[in-house]
């Protein structure tokens, strides 16, 4: 694995990270508004439109950055199942989204629910497929570089 592509796996892996640590944050004011039953729908709202921006963007990410490493690596059939996997994640967002237009958090706990533990299990997955971490070698430019090549 070049430094490179190294470089990038670490990069998508900690957005993962912060994606879970949003998830948790929304999923206690979750159970903090159940709780209390008073929705503080403001709170919550504010979260969920950061979440789904960051998520946006973390798609973006892989689909820029990660998935033309996984095409060099020749990982044909990981990249394909990002694509469909990318299609459906933008369309569960949209669906979100257009639900907290017309409602309020408190009444789409389940859907939020079931979202965002489909999310941390496909992150897991893509984790073991495509992101586990080995230690980056050096560019082979070096090399080409050297002798001239
Ligand atoms: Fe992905
Ligand atoms: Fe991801």
């Amino acid at each position: 694995m070049s430094v490179k592509s190294y470089g990038i796996r670490q990069m998508i892996l900690s957005e993962h990270d912060e994606l879970r640590r949003r998830a948790q944050e929304i999923e206690t004011a979750l159970e903090r508004m159940e709780r209390i039953r008073r929705a503080n729908a403001g709170e919550l709202e504010g979260l969920l439109t950061a979440f789904y921006a960051r998520f946006w963007h973390h798609i973006e990410n892989e689909d820029k950055l990660l998935r033309p490493v996984l095409t060099e690596d020749g990982k044909k059939a990981i990249v394909d199942r990002m694509d469909k996997e990318h299609v459906d994640q933008r369309a569960r967002i949209e669906a979100l989204s257009k639900l907290l237009l017309h409602t309020t958090p408190h009444e789409h706990v389940a859907k939020l629910r079931a979202f965002f533990e489909e999310l941390r299990k496909e992150m897991h997955e893509e984790e073991d497929l495509c992101l586990k971490p080995e230690a980056p070698h050096d560019e082979p430019m070096r090399f080409d570089s050297c002798c001239g090549r």
